[in-house]
């Protein structure tokens, strides 16, 4: 079924294992996540970034995860990532979205903390869970390499949630979006440092590239919902150009989506495991 992401990931923290959330684009990209953790046993949350929804709307996504989490017993949730703006957030709401990122970390500190307020308390009455982010993950478009100045500091962390009362704060340590250039060079005392001082749910953007090796030690520290967005669309992409080069006469468009699907179904198998949430829901 389709639910919130606060129990999930209050369960993670208690239990000290992740739930993986993955960006997805299309049909096949929500059944090979969902079929993932259903043959796995794991929650999950599937999740659209602004680009996306401005591709297709919020009422399509809704539509597909909903119809997907229907159709299996673990706990599916659908969450907007990186929602740039209060009205952007409010459409995901409206649309049925069960969990909102609110990412004013553009922002100067203390608007970012009026904008994650706002949206907090707009989520509150349909008990929507809200994701803020401070200090800045970098990577992709944006040049911000996520190195000094940019990293999450604990006790303004901790300010901002008391202020906020966001339900998960996604932290910067030196992780980035898209492909890294060279070895990523993780703070990892500095998330245990933010966990000693924050109690909410901790996110860990950029998952893609990360060798598993941190991933687990960052959960360790704290971290209960790890990001996946490249790694998904590069297997995507991979199955659809190896279906297209291996049968070039194929006009079947379900002979090459369906070739990506299993691609990122097997991605989506790997980073659950990756997260330790086999066998928890
Ligand atoms: O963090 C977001 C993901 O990398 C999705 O990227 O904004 O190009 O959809 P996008
Ligand atoms: P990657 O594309 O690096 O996996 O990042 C995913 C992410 O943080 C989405 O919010
Ligand atoms: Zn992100």
């Amino acid at each position: 079924p389709l639910v919130t992401t606060e129990k999930m990931l209050i369960d993670a923290q208690k239990e000290g294992y992740a739930v993986g959330a993955f960006n997805v684009e299309n049909l096949e990209m929500v059944q090979a996540v969902v079929e993932a953790a259903d043959e796995l046993r794991s929650p999950v949350i599937l999740q659209t970034s602004a680009k996306t929804v401005q591709y297709a709307n919020f009422s399509y996504f809704h539509s597909l995860v909903k119809a997907a989490a229907d159709g299996v017993s673990v706990p599916v949730a659908l969450h907007l990532d990186h929602g740039d703006s209060f009205k952007l957030a409010m459409q995901a709401l409206r649309a049925g979205y069960t969990s909102i990122m609110i990412d004013g970390s553009k922002e100067s500190y203390e608007e970012n903390i009026c904008l994650s307020k706002r949206v907090v308390d707009a989520c509150a009455p349909s008990k929507i869970s809200v994701e803020a982010e401070l200090g800045k993950v970098g990577g992709k478009e944006d040049d911000i390499d996520g190195g000094e100045g940019g990293l999450t500091e604990p006790l303004e962390a901790k300010e901002f949630v008391d202020r906020t009362n966001v339900t998960s704060l996604a932290v910067a340590i030196g992780t980035l979006h898209g492909v890294y250039k060279g070895v990523p060079n993780l703070d990892l005392e500095r998330l245990s440092e933010i966990r000693k001082v924050v109690s909410v749910p901790l996110v860990l953007h950029g998952g893609s590239g990360l060798s598993e090796e941190s991933i687990k030690e960052c959960i360790k520290r704290g971290i209960c919902k790890v990001n996946y967005a490249t790694e998904l669309r590069i297997a995507f992409t991979e199955g659809v150009k190896k279906a297209l080069s291996d049968t070039p006469n194929i006009i079947d468009p379900k002979k090459f989506t369906g070739a990506g699907r299993d691609m990122v179904k097997q991605m989506a198998m790997d980073k659950i495991k990756t997260c330790g949430s086999v066998g928890k829901a």
